[in-house]
């Protein structure tokens, strides 16, 4: 079955659908058929895992349909999402002779979309974009909502911009090759999306996960249409994160400070999944989540098998002074305090006047990575 959403940034009067489907890849069809409407020449974007299981038998399709297609591979991983791999494309698009009419096709994780939506961000000062996202975080997280960008060596996503694709190509097909840790960090982010906005999603969640983790497919693509829908959502009421987009963080600003202080040996999606219980810990110990919701948070995050482990090799690191001190870096904080997203329930998160996060005392933040030492790092 098709599912198409439309996504409608009015500041920026951008509109552009995203469609989820089985085997869309495959056939290649509706990809050559946009394609051909936007350019004349196809620059597909891709890293080195990406591009032998997916990158080129798609070039070659495309080739066959008599588009002019190059494709252009990084090496794959974070390490990869930095200046240095954005000018190595944009020289060979130059020497290549691209020009303004450009199409930009990024397929592979949030790693290649980010890059390569940068890429098209700033290439000619702008040409369309056509996002084929490959792991489960991309397909339900990055792709969607226009952020593009790379990191700086002191900080993530540091540098980069705004930037709407054109139109967004889901294909839960490829998710079969995908590592079933890379998996997770999907799951993660789908269960965040069902806690901040909708607890019918969540239930579905918590009912499937097995099979759901057995990538059944009608399941599968089910989970990832209600999660594109959920963040797409969000972004069109808030695409720069001034409000609502904040609630996307959840579980995130403790995320953050877990993997600057084990220097990201933990995957995001495991300390997402910590994060949001350590966040989730703090809103029952105000009084605004019930300790049975907070269960519930608990009971899913194993059900998905999640380690919610902390590595504590460098135990040490974990003091929570350090932890506080690398959360005031969160973007979310104000005048150096951090801030955190409210659950008030499953499905339902405190708007907090608008900012859609808000401080907590030192005390309760102080207390929840107490109760997060005990509880998730090992010994
Ligand atoms: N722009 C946004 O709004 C946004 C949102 C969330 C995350 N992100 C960014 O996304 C990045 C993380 O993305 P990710 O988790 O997709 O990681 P990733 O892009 O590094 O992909 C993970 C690994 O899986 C491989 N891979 C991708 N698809 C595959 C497939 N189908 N089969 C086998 N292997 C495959 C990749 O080559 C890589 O080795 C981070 O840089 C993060 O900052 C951006
Ligand atoms: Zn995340």
């Amino acid at each position: 079955m098709t599912h198409k959403l439309i996504c409608t940034i009015p500041k920026v009067a951008s509109t552009y659908e995203i469609e989820v489907q089985q085997g869309l890849l495959s056939e290649a069809t509706a990809l050559a058929e946009v394609l051909e409407k936007l350019a004349s020449r196809v620059a597909i974007i891709s890293d080195t895992t990406v591009a032998p299981l997916y990158a080129q038998g798609l070039q070659s399709a495309l080739s066959r349909k008599g588009l002019n297609v190059d494709l252009f591979v990084f090496p794959s991983g974070e390490s990869n999402k930095q200046r240095a791999t954005k000018e190595m494309i944009e020289d060979q698009l130059c020497k290549k002779g691209f020009g303004r009419d450009t199409c930009i096709l990024a397929i592979g994780g949030g790693v290649v979309t980010d890059v390569a939506g940068f890429v098209a961000a700033t290439y000619c000062r702008g040409v369309p974009l056509i996002m084929v996202p490959t792991t489960l975080l991309s397909m339900v997280d990055a792709s969607i909502g226009g952020k593009t960008g790379v990191d700086h060596p002191l900080a993530k996503n540091m540098i980069g911009c705004i930037y709407q694709p054109k139109k967004v190509f889901v294909d839960p097909a490829v998710l079969r090759t995908l590592p079933l840790n890379e998996f997770k960090n999907g799951i993660v982010e789908m269960i965040k999306h069902g806690l901040i906005a909708d607890s019918d999603y969540f239930d579905f969640l918590n009912s499937h996960a097995s099979k759901i983790l057995l990538l059944e497919p009608s399941l599968l693509e089910e989970s990832i249409w209600r999660g594109v829908l959920i963040k797409k959502n969000i972004v069109e009421e808030d695409e720069t994160e001034i409000g609502k987009r904040r609630l996307l963080n959840f579980g995130h600003t403790i995320a953050h400070a877990i993997e600057h202080a084990t220097a990201y040996e933990i995957a995001h999606g495991e300390a997402v999944a910590i994060g949001m219980l350590v966040e989730g810990y703090m809103a029952v110990e105000l009084g605004m989540l019930s300790q049975n919701a907070f269960l519930k948070i608990d009971a899913i995050l194993k059900k998905y098998a999640l380690p919610l482990l902390i590595p504590t090799h460098n135990a040490v690191r974990y003091r929570p002074e350090l932890l506080m001190q690398a959360m005031t870096l969160d973007k979310k904080s104000l005048r150096g305090k951090p801030r955190f997203v409210m659950l008030r329930d499953i499905g339902h998160a405190d708007p907090c006047a608008g900012n859609y996060c808000m401080p907590v005392e030192e005390e309760t933040l102080l207390k929840a990575l107490r109760w997060m030492a005990h509880a998730f790092c090992t010994s």
